[in-house]
Order: C-alpha cells, then structure tokens, then sequence
C-alpha cells in the first residue's frame, strides 16, 4: 500500500512539473461544464483523444456515457451539461490542433458533398485513406451521422454512392 501510495505521488508530482513548465496550456477552452471536463475527463488518458475528436451533442454523450462505464466521475446531473459543453467547444467544424493534410478527391457526383461535410471532424485523409468493400460505406456514413455529421437522407444516399464508386475495395 506504501508503495502504491508513494508510485501515486511520484506520477503526481511529475504531471504537476509537467504543468508548470506550460502555466497557460489548458487544453480546455472555457465555458460552462469546463472545470468537470478538465477534472474527471483526466483521470485516466490525456487530454488529447478529447481535444482530438469532434462529434455533435448525441455524440459526446454516448461517449461522456460509456466513460461513465469506464469509472468517470460525472454525476447524472452532470451528463447533459458536460455533452453540451464538449459538442460546444469540440463539436463539428471547430478546427482540429495541428496541420490538416489537404487530400485531393476523386472527381465525380458527390465529391463535393465529401469536400464540406466529412471534413467537419477529421481529415479527408482519414475517410479515403483506405478503399472498403463497397458495402461499408453505408453503415459509415449512418454512423456518422449518429456522431452528428449534419447530412440529410439524400445527401447521405449521394455520398454513399460517390464512396462506393471511387472508394470500394475490388
Ligand atoms: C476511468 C477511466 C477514464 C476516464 C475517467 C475517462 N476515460 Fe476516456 N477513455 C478511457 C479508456 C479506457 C479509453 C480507451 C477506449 C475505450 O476503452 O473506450 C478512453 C478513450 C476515450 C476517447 C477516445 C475514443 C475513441 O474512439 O478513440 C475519448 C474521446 C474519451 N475517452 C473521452 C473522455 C471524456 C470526455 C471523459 C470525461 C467524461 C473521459 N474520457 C474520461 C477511460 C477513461
Ligand atoms: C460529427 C462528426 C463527424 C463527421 C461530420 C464525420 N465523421 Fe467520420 N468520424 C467521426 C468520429 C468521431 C470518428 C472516429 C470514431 C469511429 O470511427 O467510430 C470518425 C471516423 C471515420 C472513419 C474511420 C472509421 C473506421 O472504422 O476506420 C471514416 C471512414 C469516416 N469517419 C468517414 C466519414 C464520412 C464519409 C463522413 C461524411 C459523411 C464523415 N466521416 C463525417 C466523426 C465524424
């Protein structure tokens, strides 16, 4: 126990060194449901899979609720203020840290939709860095927009077909 307790008090004192060389580098930006987010979301990860990702409100739930799940340490009550807060500051088109790589699509129908509306959370590259059985791209495309891709049924049905012609595995 002596040992855990002091193995806890090393790995604190180094995050707490770590912090102090950079006072001002709160991943989080501010807003209501910041301070819980900073706490209970960094307790087991860093912060980067959070600051990474980008989703709408339903999206951050499900995932504020399967963190839950894990051990996070948000209250019922704090649930819809915390899913509100990280679609908020990490919802779709807030621009992602770091250099996005610019991805030239395949010309065709449907190549512009991709351009503007899958581009809202991740790099192109992410999407067509690999050709799938053409099959997928239809449950992909339903998942994102559980994530929060704001696409409606016609646009998705364009861009499922634009994906399954220029981006199916043979
Ligand atoms: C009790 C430990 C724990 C806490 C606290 C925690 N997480 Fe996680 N988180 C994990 C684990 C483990 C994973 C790895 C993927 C998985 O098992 O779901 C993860 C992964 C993630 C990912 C990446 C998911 C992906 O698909 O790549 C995100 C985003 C995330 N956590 C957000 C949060 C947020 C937001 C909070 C605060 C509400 C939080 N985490 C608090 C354990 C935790
Ligand atoms: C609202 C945010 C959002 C938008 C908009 C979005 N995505 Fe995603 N996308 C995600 C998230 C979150 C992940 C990572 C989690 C996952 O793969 O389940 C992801 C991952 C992916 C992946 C990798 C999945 C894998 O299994 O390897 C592909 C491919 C993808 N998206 C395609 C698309 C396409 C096509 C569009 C446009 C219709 C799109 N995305 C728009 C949130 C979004």
């Amino acid at each position: 126990m002596r040992h855990l307790l002091l193995i806890a008090g090393l790995t604190l004192a180094t995050a707490s060194a770590a912090f102090a060389q950079t006072p001002n580098a709160d991943p989080f930006p501010p807003g209501d449901g910041h301070d819980k987010v900073a706490v209970a979301c960094t307790q087991c990860h860093a912060p980067t899979p959070i600051v990474t990702m980008r989703m709408g409100e339903a999206g951050w739930r499900r995932q504020v609720e399967i963190m839950i799940l894990r051990g996070a340490q948000i209250g019922p009550d704090d649930i819809d203020r915390t899913a509100t807060y990280l679609a908020t500051v990490f919802g779709p088109g807030v621009p992602l840290p770091g250099p996005v790589k610019e991805v030239h699509l395949a010309a065709g129908s449907g190549a512009e939709l991709v351009q503007t509306h899958c581009s809202l959370c991740h790099s192109l590259e992410r999407v067509v860095i690999r050709h799938r059985p053409g099959q997928q791209w239809a449950a992909i495309v339903h998942r994102m927009m559980q994530f929060g891709a704001p696409v409606d049924g016609t646009e998705a049905d364009q861009i499922v077909a634009y994906l399954e012609e220029h981006y199916a595995a043979q």
